[in-house]
């Protein structure tokens, strides 16, 4: 491997380098200590955080010379490290500022040497801080661990100067499917919606409707005054066929059209109630589906079928 003379390294362009490191995909910590001033805190958002040694149990992290709460961290006899879980961005940002106040309303309780743990996060480190050295513009902290909680919730991910969230790496077992079929994303996809509309049809039929009468509701429930056109266009069918749905609804005292053929249709009294009901139910159907999931994947899921839908002409 080449070696890079210090010479070379300083004609780095600091924007470049920064964004290549940026490719170390990295967890997020707010790291506490007791401030100078008795009974106030210091915390820090900080990716440097890295495990050195087991035994015995040491860890590190490192602060900008130039952040204000350098001083505290080196008179602080402690430190904790607290991993911040994935819907923990909000106090992610917080403590990357320098706004006075950073623990107003924030919930914590105090560990080993008086120090803030913060509630809702992945894990707790309560750390001895044993030596500190220079690093350049750094300051490098090495602590000994005394305590630590791992409270076994998905851990926010800091990647290329975003935030972002961990999911382990597909593993396909090959004894569970059977092949190029089982692992194919048009059968993936058509199974999927086959077996989450199977199980909410009954209640469908129960109010009276068919799937396309259902799906006129929801749109119309979403956006009053859609007209034919529209409403065609958004339901996996012909216009021809939503044409007949629209006659029936109106019939049925669901749906109102205002005006002529162009126009646009309304949901009546009737069809608003009946609306409200199953939107409830719709919404508490995904979530039970989705449950096997857990939040952030169910959203991630969610996110990438919006994005292959917005792609695929
Ligand atoms: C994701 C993320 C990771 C960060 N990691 C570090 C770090 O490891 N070391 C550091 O000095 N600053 C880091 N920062 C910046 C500090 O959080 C920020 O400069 C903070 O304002 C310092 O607070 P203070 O000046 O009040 O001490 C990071 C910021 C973000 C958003």
């Amino acid at each position: 491997m080449k070696a890079i003379s210090k010479a070379q390294a300083q004609s780095f362009d600091p924007h470049q380098l920064r964004n290549a490191l940026g490719s170390f995909a990295t967890g997020v910590t707010i790291i506490t200590a007791n401030d100078v001033d008795p009974d106030t805190y210091v915390g820090v958002t900080a990716n440097s955080f890295n495990s050195v040694s087991l035994d015995p149990p040491l860890v590190l992290w490192n602060l900008a010379k130039k952040a204000r709460s350098l001083p505290a961290y080196q008179s602080s006899e402690y430190f904790a490290v607290n991993v911040l879980a994935s819907d923990q961005t909000e106090l992610a940002n917080r403590f990357a500022t320098q706004q006075p106040g950073k623990f107003n309303d924030v919930d914590f309780e105090l560990g080993v040497g008086g120090i803030p743990l913060l509630a809702g996060c992945a894990a707790h480190f309560q750390c001895k801080r044993s030596l500190s050295y220079e690093g350049g513009d750094h300051v490098i902290f090495v602590g000994e661990v005394l305590q630590f909680d791992d409270f076994n919730r998905p851990g926010l991910v800091f990647y290329k100067g975003k935030f972002a969230v961990s999911r382990p790496y597909p593993q396909i077992d090959q004894s569970e499917t059977g092949g190029f079929v089982d692992d194919y994303l048009h059968y993936l996809l058509l199974m999927a919606a086959y077996r989450f509309e199977e199980n909410f049809c009954p209640i469908i039929e129960q109010n009276g409707l068919n799937h396309y009468e259902w799906r006129v509701l929801a749109m119309l429930s979403d956006r009053a005054g859609r007209n034919l056109a529209d409403l065609a266009q958004n339901t996996p069918t012909s216009q021809p066929e939503i044409e007949k749905v629209l006659e029936k609804m109106v019939r049925t005292n669901l749906i109102e059209r205002k005006g002529d053929v162009d126009s646009g249709y309304y949901l009546t009294g009737d069809g608003n109630l009946k609306a409200v009901q199953l939107l409830a139910a719709a919404k508490a159907h995904e979530a039970d589906t989705l449950s096997v999931l857990g939040t952030t994947e169910a959203q991630s899921l969610k996110e990438s079928l919006k994005m292959l839908l917005k792609n695929i002409s």
